[in-house]
C-alpha cells in the first residue's frame, strides 16, 4: 500500500498478518518479535491517538515521585522506548529498550496478536488506555495530515472510509480495543479510558499509582494532576514534540497537542457519517462488555 501526494510524500505501509504497519517496522520484524521482555517491565499500550503521551507523562511523574525536573531529563519519546520503532541508522526501539536499566517502562501501539510473545510469558504489567473511536479518528486524521512519516489522509470523507475499514497504521480501532479488553482478566492489565482521565484525573492517576505499586502523598498527586494537564503539556517542550523537525511533524498544519478534549468528533462527523458509524460500531463491538458512550 503506497500513497503519493502532491507534496511528494511517499510513506509506505506494509502488512503483518493483515495489520498495516510502517515499512521500517516490518523490515525489523524479527528483532521485534524476538524482543526479550523482563518480568518487571511495564508496557504502556494504546491505539494511536488515545492519549499515549499523556499516560507516559503521568507514569513518569509517578516513577519520579512527582519531581518535574527529573521528568525534564529527556523528550517523552526517549523516556519510554517504543518497541516497534525502527528508523535506521538510529538505534531501534528494541535496541533502546535493551540498553535501558530495569525496571523499564516501554510503550507500544501493537495489537495483542502482534505483541512480542515474551511479554505474555513473563507476565509483565500492561497499562492500556482506550479512547472513544470517533475522537480517535478525528485526532488520527489531523495527525496524519501533519506527520510526514504516515500516508497523507486525503479528505475527511476519504479518511472516514480508511479508518472504519482498519486500513490505517496499526490496524482497526475495534480489533485493537477488543483484543486488549479480552486479555484484561488473564494478565496484569490496568485498562483505562481517556474520557475517565479527563473527567477525574486524580482518581485515575491514583489507580495508576496503585497498579505501579507506589504510594505517593496527596500533595504529590495534586502536583501530578496539574503538571499533566493538557495546557501544561502543550507548553512543555519535553512533551509537545516541538523538538521534532518540521520535515517529520509539521505543526504548522496541525499541532501535536491539538485540542485534548472529549467530543471533538461532533465538529467533524456529518449526521449521515454518524449514523453509519454507530451502525458499524454496534456490529463490530457486539458481544463485548466494553461500554463506550458514543455520544460523549
Ligand atoms: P487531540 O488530537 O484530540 O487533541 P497520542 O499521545 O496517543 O498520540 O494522543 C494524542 C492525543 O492526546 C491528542 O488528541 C492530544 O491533544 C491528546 N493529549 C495529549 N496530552 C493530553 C493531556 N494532557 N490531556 C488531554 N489530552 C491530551
Amino acid at each position: 500500500m503506497a500513497l503519493t501526494t502532491e507534496l511528494g510524500r511517499q510513506p509506505q505501509l506494509r502488512e503483518v498478518a493483515g495489520i498495516p504497519l510502517q515499512a521500517s517496522t516490518v523490515d525489523n520484524w524479527s528483532q521485534i518479535q524476538n524482543f526479550e521482555a523482563k518480568p518487571d517491565d511495564l508496557l504502556i499500550c494504546t491505539y494511536p491517538k488515545s492519549g499515549t503521551t499523556w499516560i507516559q507523562e503521568i507514569v513518569d511523574m509517578i516513577e519520579q515521585n512527582g519531581d518535574m525536573e527529573k521528568c525534564q531529563r529527556a523528550i517523552i519519546q526517549h523516556r519510554h522506548p517504543f518497541i516497534e520503532w525502527a528508523r535506521p541508522p538510529h538505534p531501534s526501539g528494541v535496541e533502546k529498550a535493551r540498553a535501558m536499566p530495569s525496571p523499564r517502562t516501554l510503550r507500544t501501539h501493537l495489537p495483542t496478536q502482534l505483541l512480542p510473545p515474551s511479554f505474555w510469558k513473563n507476565n509483565c504489567k500492561f497499562l492500556y488506555v482506550a479512547r472513544n473511536a470517533k475522537d480517535c479518528m478525528v485526532s488520527y486524521y489531523h495527525f496524519q495530515r501533519m506527520n510526514q512519516m504516515l500516508p497523507d489522509p486525503g479528505t475527511w470523507e476519504e479518511y472516514f472510509e480508511t479508518f472504519i475499514s482498519g486500513k490505517v497504521c496499526w490496524g482497526s480501532w475495534y480489533d485493537h480495543v477488543k483484543g486488549w479488553w479480552e486479555m484484561k482478566d488473564r494478565y496484569q492489565i490496568l485498562f483505562l479510558f481517556y474520557e475517565d482521565i479527563k473527567k477525574d484525573p486524580k482518581h485515575e492517576i491514583q489507580k495508576v499509582m496503585q497498579f505501579m505499586g507506589k504510594n505517593l502523598d496527596e500533595t504529590i498527586l495534586d502536583k501530578i494532576v496539574q503538571e499533566t494537564s493538557f495546557e501544561k503539556m502543550k507548553e512543555n517542550p519535553m512533551t509537545n514534540r516541538s523538538t521534532v523537525p518540521k520535515s517529520i511533524l509539521d505543526q504548522s498544519i496541525s499541532p501535536f497537542m491539538r485540542k485534548g478534549t472529549v467530543g471533538d468528533w461532533k465538529s467533524h462527523f456529518t449526521v449521515a457519517q454518524n449514523e453509519r458509524f454507530d451502525k458499524i460500531y454496534r456490529k463490530k463491538m457486539e458481544g463485548t462488555s466494553i461500554n463506550f458512550c458514543m455520544e460523549l
